[in-house]
């Protein structure tokens, strides 16, 4: 059996960070609480729920992910947050309108003291947005370093011994790497003098980093995903992952397509579309906006079907994404797909899926898992873009000469090696030729 990695205890409390104190980080937070008080299950968590098989299907070792591996119990967790509204957590839990009000009355002591921290928000990234609690500063590096004292204060009120920091705010206008992205020098030189080309997300990541504190990007915008904050990762040897939480819609494309393509159906349209009505579907309805999304939903079918392999199926995909902001429906999101495929001799065929969705409700258990798995990765002295963490992502990041990996299956045994990696025990290959000799 191969060796295992070297994990730190995790003992402890573990700080979770999180810029953006809305819909799915209120729902996370309070579902946290539920659970503690024994009022709900962890549904949705793979650390929580997930089980692990090991060694030979005859030796029947099937125990769960989080007696397998240590990982911090979620009644060692602490919350802090930022965001550009005063509201507590169970404030912006009402007016979220995703978890029912008798069952946040029932959490309500554990989210009022959750107080959001002054935000670092610049409108020019989000323009449908405006709020009055937002830090001022000279110099972009002034707010760094506010986040920085944010950080340490936190950390002393709470006594949280390891910390991680999953954005969880609104997403931001969609942005080219430019020249203050590409190396730790530029970049600090740019927080400096104020480079127009530094989003707020990249100032709170850089304030993590540079704690030595893992970073997550639950939205699809350019964050930590530049070389300039690539290099720093590396350097102080801190866990990075990303991007946009893989919930809804794109979950379902990420477990439909793969099974077209191993039964070789070709495509010749898919088009989605749906409603929603909360601060998200607000924020996405200004088109800049909107455009980080759409590239984040568009690029999953590409990358899984891989077209230049199978042309006569997939070289002709007409794909369009829609998103269309209608405040009825709150959190409560409406989806429809219509997938045109065709079969044998070219006959085609059409599914049509209607997805009633929570989008809050999906996240919410992604949340968890990161928090738990990133701060897993730090204690094994794992560094950089955690690849294996694809899973929960619709653009994963990845090494510039990768591609990136997008089919739910591949996603999930590459997670699940990892962790088998991680204790010393045999990957899994699903070859299974020794039960037959
Ligand atoms: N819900 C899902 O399934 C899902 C899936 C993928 C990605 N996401 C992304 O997750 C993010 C959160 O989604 P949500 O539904 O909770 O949105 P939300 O609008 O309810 O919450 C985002 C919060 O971030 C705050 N905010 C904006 N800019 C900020 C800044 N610079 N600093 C601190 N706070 C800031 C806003 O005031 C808001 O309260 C969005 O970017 C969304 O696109 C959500």
């Amino acid at each position: 059996m191969p060796k295992p990695v070297k994990i730190a205890p995790a003992d402890g409390k573990l700080g979770v960070l999180i810029p953006g104190l809305g819909a799915v980080s209120t729902t996370f937070i309070a579902g946290i609480m539920a659970l503690r008080r024994g009022l709900a299950e962890p549904i949705g968590s793979l650390t929580q729920m997930g089980t692990i098989r090991l060694g030979k299907r005859t030796e029947n070792r099937i125990p769960r992910v989080k007696d397998f591996v240590d990982l911090t119990s979620i009644d060692d967790l602490v919350f802090g947050a930022w965001d550009i509204f005063p509201d507590n957590a169970y404030q912006a839990a009402v007016k979220a309108g995703v978890l029912d009000r008798d069952l946040l009355d029932q959490v309500r002591e554990d989210l009022d003291p959750i107080e959001p921290m002054q935000a670092v928000f610049d409108r020019r990234f989000v323009k449908n947005l405006d709020g009055p609690n937002v830090k001022s500063g000279k110099t972009l590096w002034d707010l760094a370093e506010a986040l920085k004292e944010d950080i340490r204060a936190f950390q002393a009120r709470t006594g949280a011994q390891r910390l991680v920091m999953i954005w969880c705010a609104s997403t931001e206008i969609f942005l080219k790497e430019a020249r203050a992205h590409q190396s730790l020098e530029a970049f600090e030189n740019g927080l400096k003098n104020n480079d127009p080309n530094i989003a707020p997300s990249m100032i709170y990541a850089y304030a993590a980093i540079s704690m030595g504190i893992p970073y997550a990007n639950g939205a699809p915008n350019l964050s930590a995903d530049i070389p300039a904050l690539e290099e720093l990762a590396s350097s102080k040897g801190v866990p990075l992952a990303g991007k946009d939480f893989k919930t809804g819609q794109t979950l379902m494309k990420t477990i439909l397509a793969p099974g077209f393509k191993a039964r070789y159906l070709g495509l010749s349209g898919w088009f989605s579309t749906n409603i929603l009505g909360n601060r998200d579907g607000e924020v996405l309805d200004d088109p800049e906006s909107f455009k980080t999304k759409e590239e984040s939903k568009l690029g999953v079918l590409a990358s899984i079907l891989q077209p230049h392999l199978y042309p006569s199926l997939y070289k002709d995909l007409y794909h369009k994404v829609r998103i269309n902001y209608y405040p009825p429906r709150g959190d409560n999101k409406e989806g429809w797909d219509n997938i045109d495929i065709f079969g044998w001799l070219g006959y085609p065929m059409q599914i049509k899926i209607n997805f009633l969705c929570r989008d809050s409700i999906l996240a919410a258990p992604i949340v968890l898992d990161l928090a738990l798995l990133l701060d897993l990765a730090s204690r094994s002295s794992m560094k950089g873009i955690q690849e294996w963490l694809s899973f929960y992502f619709k653009s994963p990041i990845h090494a510039p000469e990768l591609y990136a990996e997008h089919d739910l299956f591949i996603q999930l045994m590459k997670l699940k090696n990892t962790l088998r990696y991680l204790k010393g025990e045999d990957l899994i290959t699903h070859l299974g030729l020794e039960y037959y000799d």
